[in-house]
């Protein structure tokens, strides 16, 4: 499986999220301000996947904290816990793995500081480990939804590469496909980025899964020809009543999937869930540099002063989602109190 992240010799590798597929490079961060570096310009992205980086930040910026008293060093990780949560605004999943580095410290105000550091990074790698096995229950469970000789689109990329490895959106059809069954994918490109023709593709075609590439306008022609029985994305954030946070133009194809009364399925972790939240109109959405939409791979394609604006999310309401597909099981609405209920069962060791 591809190594998306991995912590090696006090030091975070990822692969160059940018350069795929065309390049196979890895960046190696040394310190914590190379890994929001990297999370910003999209070396790394996904939402589970800048969760793990921003663990794994914090532990490389726990590392260089030069002092031996305890509460010195408290008052400098804080600082980096912010930083590291500011880097992105709209995945749940990045403050979600910082609160858990933390609570690492809350929890150990009595050891050494060099002890202390050790549980860091010893945390900050269950928190990959425990994102693959995650990812792989949310198979076992969302793959029960796929029949034989099914086409599946997804927008975007939720495969191993937006994750610490088998993907959530993917990892379904990885499991359905372990299971026996025909699936094919159709890619949205996913503009601008295009992490669905880049980065969804080129994981797809690594596994040997049929894939089939399609502009993002294309979604609508497909499902009218009658030839998508599932659409599966993942998520960035989830509100209390199941608004979806996802990548911009996920909305659109919800939309279309209810007109063409195709199910549209949410694969994401229980800690995609932000309980703080009641809706998604309280989930903020990134703007990145215009520039992505002036300029497709550095080159200008738009007349020079030509405003124009990059919203890198969108709010899918809940009542177009069919079900949410979580590592304890899936979900059906109403998920106000589905996805209560659901996270109050008693956790399967996922270890
Ligand atoms: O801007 P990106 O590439 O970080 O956006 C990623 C997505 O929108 C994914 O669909 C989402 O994070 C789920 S990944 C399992």
């Amino acid at each position: 499986m591809i190594k998306t992240i991995a912590w090696k010799d006090n030091k975070v590798i990822m692969i160059d999220q940018r350069k795929l597929p065309l390049q196979e490079k890895y960046v190696v961060c040394k310190g914590y301000s190379s890994v929001i570096r990297a999370i910003k310009d999209l070396v790394i992205r996904g939402a589970p996947a800048i969760g793990i980086a921003a663990a794994m930040g914090v532990a490389l910026g726990a590392l260089r904290i030069r002092t031996s008293k305890m509460d010195q060093f408290k008052a400098k990780l804080d600082v980096v816990c912010g930083d590291m949560t500011a880097a992105r605004p709209t995945a749940v999943n990045l403050a979600w793995a910082v609160e858990r580095m933390r609570r690492v410290v809350a929890r150990n105000s009595h050891v050494e500081v060099a002890q202390l550091k050790s549980l860091l990074v010893a945390e900050a790698e269950k928190i990959l480990r425990q994102d693959v096995a995650v990812n792989r229950a949310m198979g076992r469970h969302g793959q029960r939804l796929l029949n034989d000789r099914s086409c599946v689109l997804t927008h975007c990329n939720a495969g191993s590469l937006a994750t610490g490895g088998y993907g959530t959106a993917l990892g379904v059809v990885r499991a359905a496909v372990e299971a026996g069954k025909r699936i094919e994918v159709l890619a949205d490109e996913t503009r601008p980025f295009l992490q669905g023709a880049r980065l969804t593709a080129w994981e797809l075609v690594e596994a040997g899964i049929p894939v089939t590439v399609i502009t993002d306008n294309a979604a609508g022609y497909f499902m009218q020809q009658g030839q998508v029985d599932a659409v599966i994305v993942g998520a960035d954030r989830i509100a209390s009543n199941g608004d979806v946070a996802n990548k911009i133009g996920t909305y659109m194809v919800a939309v279309l999937a209810r007109t063409h009364k195709i199910p549209f399925y949410v694969a994401a972790p229980l800690s995609t869930i932000d309980f703080a939240i009641k809706s998604g109109k309280e989930i903020p959405i990134e703007q990145r540099d215009e520039n992505e939409v002036t300029h497709f791979q550095s080159k200008r394609n738009t007349p020079r002063g030509v405003a124009a604006q990059s919203p890198a999310f969108d709010i899918t309401p809940h009542r177009y989602v069919t079900a949410i597909i979580t590592e304890k099981g899936v979900v059906a609405p109403p998920f106000k109190t589905n996805l209560r209920r659901l996270v109050s069962l008693k956790e399967p060791s996922l270890e």
